[in-house]
């Protein structure tokens, strides 16, 4: 039984081929529209989500299944003391295939211990969100033609953000990657990050706090949200949270194909003026989410030999 709880659970053609299948799925949406006829998709979301649970829901009505689920912790037997393999394991009697985001690193790796079917981390904590990293590489892909030879430049939160630890983790794979890591020196990106995953492969990156400086450089620019959820203190979330704003004025120096991304939700790192900025795909990169999905849900229902 396959699950998909990193994005380094796939190889690199697995991911080229499920990237493949997302764009065939964009191009042909009528005949991927009964695929999943009779197949059901659980989504047990223990913290709160808009457009990883949505376009997961999404996905799998139009590819004909249907779908089950609860979207808050409290509204399932969790709130009774239930542990998360109990709650899998019997749901993994009900669905096909199961989404789960939890607040708690490691979770979806429990469940899937304990599932009868393919489990799909919708993220775990400030751990991994694969199936926003697979969204973003499919972005990436559409908009620039290649997953290689790219400056990025990953902005914000880059200490708790699952987003950007999930993305620097696949690019990684590709050949002539290099990051920009744009953040205030107490949210920088973790040391592991830095070790196992850019320094072993012989990733060049360097760290700033001045996004102004390096913005001419950028091929993508990744912005996040600082996470009022991840900290531990509200006074040092108050601290950092307008730590960077992107507005028309900072762009002025970027290059003219820069691609803006952001997995959303924005609070006010990205100054709404920006959104009429053709370079900001946003709002195409949170619509991508669906195709993503929908390709995730048949290769993974495939894998399981569900369908043909
Ligand atoms: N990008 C993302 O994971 O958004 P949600 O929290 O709304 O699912």
């Amino acid at each position: 039984m396959r699950h998909l709880l990193d994005t380094t659970d796939l190889s690199v053609s697995e991911i080229d081929d499920i990237i493949a299948l997302a764009d065939d799925i964009i191009e042909n949406k009528k005949a991927y529209s009964k695929i999943c006829e009779g197949k059901q998709l659980a989504t047990l979301f223990f913290e709160p989500s808009t457009r990883t649970r949505l376009s997961f829901e999404s996905a799998m009505l139009s590819l004909g299944g249907s779908v089950l689920g609860f979207s808050e912790a409290n509204t399932s037997s969790a709130s009774k003391g239930e542990t998360v393999e109990d709650t899998v394991r019997v749901v993994s009697g009900y669905a096909d295939i199961i989404a789960m985001r939890h607040p708690v690193e490691g979770a979806p790796k429990v469940a899937s211990s304990a599932s009868l079917v393919p489990v799909i981390n919708a993220g775990d904590g400030g751990h991994s969100h694969p199936t926003q990293t697979m969204t973003d590489l499919l972005t990436i892909h559409r908009e620039k033609g290649r997953l290689s030879n790219l400056t990025i430049g990953l902005c914000g939160d880059l200490k708790f953000g699952r987003t950007v630890h999930s993305l620097v983790k696949a690019m990684c794979r590709y050949p002539d990657i290099s990051f920009v890591l744009i953040s205030p020196k107490e949210l920088s990106v973790p040391d592991y990050i830095k070790t196992d995953y850019l320094e072993a492969n012989g990733i060049p990156y360097f760290e700033t706090e001045k996004m102004e400086d390096v913005m001419p450089q950028l091929d993508i620019l990744y912005m996040t949200r600082v996470q009022r959820e991840r900290f531990f203190s509200e006074d040092e979330y108050l601290k950092h949270k307008d730590a960077f704003i992107l507005d028309n004025s900072k762009l002025k120096n970027a290059k003219s194909d820069l691609t803006v991304m952001h997995p959303l939700p924005r609070v006010n790192e990205i100054a709404k003026e920006v959104d009429s900025d053709s370079r900001a795909r946003y709002f195409e990169q949170a619509r991508n989410g669906k195709f993503i999905r929908m390709a995730l849900i048949i290769t993974l229902l495939r894998w399981a030999g569900e369908l043909d």
